[in-house]
């Protein structure tokens, strides 16, 4: 197959990229920033320069590629700083799930390709209500606090968008597995505590993990959504300390509810708190998806290698 991967110099894109060529598939993989072509012609793609912002330029370009499947994985999150709303550290990434998506879909329309794959986000999503783990027919939570009601509808509009025309939304859990991994840093300095009793719960994925999934999205037919996550929803009292000591990093410390509003705003706290974990088993089920690392207790120490002592591998 011929697969025209949008971002594929990302996170996710380049563990992508690795595992479709491995699978004999030919890439096409776009980039955004100056240079990274190297990056995508190392990974064993042809490179070609797109801001999925552009919609011409994303028509043309997906109409010379040819290709038979598209996969949407841009994201704008690298180096983006954190604070009391998601919804401006998300703003360019939510523009890249709504314009950008409806850019490639667009562009898929016109060139008749009908393989659609896009990446989504299943954590802090589901409503916080009822039991721990949901699953895909569960309800999307219909009241996000007011600093992410526009990324939580950025991503419902990529859910829909993406189903209503045929493809897959890749629901993701947290990524992990790389040396820059966002929590990395916080998590070394103490800086990312456990929030009141630490009971909001977490879903995540290894990042070969979660390529692995996508490359048999690619091959399924059918659209849907997929939560795309590990075994093991797990509560923030359990796997941030998981992940220090995996860091080698003293235990992360615990604040109040009161203090952690005070300092991270009562939205971040809410979330936090309420947020609910996601079932893999739809896509076990449906594509036939096995994985490498079941859960982050055996993923975390393989990423960044664990307490002296520890058994690296998976499970
Ligand atoms: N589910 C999750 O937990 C999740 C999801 C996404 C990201 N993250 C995390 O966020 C951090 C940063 O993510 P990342 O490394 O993937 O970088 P990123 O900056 O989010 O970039 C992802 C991809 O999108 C491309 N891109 C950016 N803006 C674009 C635009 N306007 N048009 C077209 N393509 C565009 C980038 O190209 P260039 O490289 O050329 O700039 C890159 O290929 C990582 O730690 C990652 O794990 C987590």
């Amino acid at each position: 197959m011929r697969v025209f991967v949008a971002g594929a110099t990302g996170a996710i894109g380049t563990r992508l990229v690795t595992q479709l060529v491995e699978h004999g598939h030919e890439v096409i993989g776009t980039y955004r920033s100056p240079g990274h072509d190297d990056r995508v012609r190392a990974l064993g793609a042809e490179p070609v320069a797109l801001d999925l912002l552009d919609p011409q330029a994303v028509r043309q370009a997906v109409l010379e590629a040819k290709p038979d499947a598209i996969v949407h994985q841009a994201t704008a999150l690298a180096g983006v700083r954190f604070g009391r709303s998601l919804d401006r550290s998300f703003g360019p990434t939510n523009r890249l799930r709504t314009e950008g998506t409806d850019a490639l879909l667009a562009a898929a329309r016109a060139a008749g390709v009908h393989r659609f794959v896009a990446q989504s986000f299943a954590s802090y999503r589901y409503a916080r209500v009822g039991g721990p783990v949901k699953t895909e027919d569960d309800p999307l939570d219909p009241d996000p606090p007011a600093m992410a009601r526009e990324t939580n509808a950025a991503m419902r509009h990529l859910d829909e968008a993406v189903t209503d025309a045929g493809g897959i939304a890749l629901r993701y859990g947290g990524f992990y597995g790389a040396a820059n991994d966002g929590l990395v840093q916080p998590v070394r300095k103490r800086q990312f505590p456990i929030i009141g009793a630490g009971g909001g719960i977490s879903s995540f994925i290894h990042l070969d993990d979660a390529a692995a999934a996508t490359v048999l999205a690619l091959g399924h037919d059918g659209a849907g959504l997929y939560n795309i996550v590990d075994d093991e929803p797990a509560p923030m009292s359990e796997w941030l300390p998981t992940l220090a000591a995996a860091l080698g990093a003293k235990p992360p410390r615990q604040v109040p509810l009161w203090l952690a509003r005070m300092i991270a705003g009562k939205g971040m706290v809410m979330m936090a708190e309420g947020s609910r974990g996601a079932s893999n088993a739809k896509a076990k089920r449906e594509l036939g998806w096995t994985l490498r690392y079941p859960s982050w207790r055996q993923g975390f120490v393989a990423a960044y290698g664990g307490p002296a002592g520890s058994d690296p591998g998976p499970r």
